[in-house]
């Protein structure tokens, strides 16, 4: 780890020297970290790309900070090694015009890497519960052609309400939906979708094991059959996943 950075209180940012890794991971994708120490027979935790620079050989991580795995990782120095997984997992499909991303709280690391990926115009509704929990570095979302909607649960930053209610005035004119949230959130932007009869593809969050599709603690029921969120997904097409 080369640098670390906690931009809004709870919330960690880390850039990681990892060339590999970082040449070749894709919006969406994740890397296992595999805690160090007397905690090396703990469980690898994973993070979706938050950035990338494959000229540096660099990419960064942004999470909340709640567990044991994200404790280590804000409590960390620069110079710390970590032994590294990835990228693993599926990715989003590339942006066309008139995608619209939404994001839930810390379900922004993946759409902001995935909003960086093109100049195309697009638009991303940006939602949290409070204005802190819009922990995402302004700047870091600051890109051509990029219009950002923030929304608050309490309206003490951006618009008031929830990602799902704001994203509607845009289903019309979207040529696609791109999120990652809470699973509520998701169920909900699905539901929308359908109605709509637009596309939409959806970064799911579950808890993992082993990370690497061998445990299958980490499926998810859908129209397939049940899959793994690390191997098959995290990025699913919403008509196949059920949300019960
Ligand atoms: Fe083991 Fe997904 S975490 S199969």
């Amino acid at each position: 780890m080369i640098e670390k950075s906690i931009p809004a209180a709870g919330y960690c940012r880390l850039v990681l020297e990892a060339p590999y890794i970082a040449g070749r991971a894709r919006p969406g994708q994740f890397a296992l970290f595999y805690l160090p120490g007397e905690h090396r027979y703990h469980l690898p935790r994973p993070f979706s790309f938050f950035k990338t620079d494959p000229d540096r050989g660099r990419f960064s991580v942004f999470f909340q900070i709640k567990g044991l795995g994200t404790d280590l990782l804000a409590k960390a120095e620069p110079g710390e090694k970590w032994k590294l997984l990835g990228p693993l997992g599926s990715g989003f499909p590339p942006l066309n015009t008139g995608a619209l991303l939404v994001a839930g709280g810390i379900g922004i690391a993946p759409l902001a890497f995935l909003a960086a990926s093109s100049a195309v115009p697009r638009t991303l509704v940006y939602g949290a519960r409070t204005a802190v929990d819009l922990s995402c570095p302004a700047k870091e979302l600051d890109l051509p052609g990029l219009t950002v909607v923030e929304t608050t649960d309490d309206g003490s930053r951006g618009r008031k309400g929830t990602a799902t209610e704001q994203m509607a005035a845009f289903l019309p004119a979207c040529s696609a939906v791109f999120a990652c949230g809470p699973r509520p959130m998701l169920a909900a932007v699905a539901a929308s979708c359908r109605e709509a009869s637009v596309e939409v593809w959806l970064s799911l969050e579950e808890q993992m094991a082993c990370g690497i599709g061998a445990c299958v603690c980490c499926a998810v029921e859908t129209s397939f059959g049940f899959k793994r969120v690390c191997h098959d997904g995290p990025v699913f097409s919403a008509g196949e996943v059920f949300f019960r």
